[in-house]
């Protein structure tokens, strides 16, 4: 697990967020560094309930699955999937090991976190022995879920490579093997209007597919300057755009903005597993997209350089790197 910097508030740089935070629940109110500015609090948008694009990957006909994957790319940036091969019970074991993980004392959690050789709580690598061997069935599990959905997100950059008509292979060949996840855990929260779990972003990855509990609502997507709830779905994916993939294809597909906000009642865990690219796959568009119309913009890089970068700066890269206003 890797707990990405979204922080990136510029006027307050001591906000924290709520996602990870182990202690909160000893507290009756908000502590004061949890607290977002005015702007962006959840209360002071509307949510709307518009629908997020369903897509049913399970179908036959595979130019309609491309087409509505197409069109949700680009005009939404993030939908969500159904019949797309994993099992439930596959599902349903992840969830409940990093539920089981998250419930484990801090004491513990520090252990399985130190096996990193640079201590950050992560699963970055192939390499089990660093992966924690609590809860139990942990390694197994999650391991089987990493090759399923690696093959998942083949297949839905497969799909979506052909709908752009991009040279074949061009998106896929990018991905990286090493399997990336992030366990979020959202403790219940004393005053949920005044603060974020995760504050608005787009994701550095290629695509990222999260797995949220069917019973707890939290996850926003912004679209045309409203947020809409992304309702859970029985035994669905949420799949949503990185902003990698916006720059590929030199913004054919857009990267979802989303954010995640807390409830007062329940906890929350999410599994998000981002595909990002390899680590020296240089990010710049496909030739197909870059024409007089479309210049290329900003400078290229390797993924690993773009990551550090997003680490420490977050959304600013689209600005300072590649001139797209957030
Ligand atoms: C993330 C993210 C949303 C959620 O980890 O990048 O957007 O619902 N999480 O946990
Ligand atoms: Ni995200």
């Amino acid at each position: 697990m890797e707990t990405l910097n979204n922080n990136n508030n510029s006027d307050n740089s001591e906000i924290k967020l709520l996602a990870n935070r182990l202690d909160i629940h000893r507290y009756s109110e908000v502590p004061k560094y949890y607290v977002q500015p005015q702007e962006s609090r959840p209360d002071k948008v509307m949510v709307k309930n518009d629908s997020i694009p369903i897509i049913n990957l399970g179908g036959h006909d595979r130019a309609h699955i491309i087409n509505q994957l197409l069109k949700a790319s680009q005009e939404y940036g993030l939908f969500q999937v159904i019949n797309h091969g994993v099992s439930k019970k596959l599902m349903d074991e992840t969830l409940n090991v990093f539920k089981e993980f998250h419930a484990m004392p801090a004491e513990e959690k520090k252990i399985q976190c130190s096996k990193d050789p640079d201590g950050k709580f992560k699963i970055y690598t192939k390499n089990m022995n660093y992966w924690p061997d609590k809860p139990h069935k942990y390694r197994e599990i999650v391991g089987e879920y990493t090759r399923e959905l690696h093959a998942l997100a083949h297949k839905i950059l497969e799909l979506l490579g052909e709908g752009l008509g991009v040279a074949p292979k061009y998106i896929y060949n990018k991905m990286g093997e090493d399997p990336t996840i992030v366990a979020q855990h959202y403790p219940a929260c004393p005053d949920p209007s005044v603060t974020l779990g995760i504050p608005k972003h787009r994701d550095p990855s290629l695509v990222t597919i999260l797995l949220q509990e069917e019973q707890v609502q939290g996850l926003h997507l912004e679209k045309d300057g409203q947020w809409i709830a992304v309702d859970p779905i029985p035994n669905a994916f949420v799949v949503n755009i990185g902003f990698i993939l916006q720059l590929m294809t030199n913004g054919k597909v857009v990267g979802g903005i989303h954010r995640a906000v807390t409830n007062s009642k329940t906890a929350r865990t999410s599994v998000v597993y981002l595909i990002y690219p390899s680590p020296k796959a240089i990010i710049k568009p496909a030739e197909e997209f870059v024409n007089e119309k479309t210049p290329t913009l900003g400078k290229f890089m390797n993924f690993e350089d773009f990551h550090a970068y997003y680490v420490k700066n977050g959304m600013k890269i689209e600005e300072e790197y590649f001139k797209i206003k957030p």
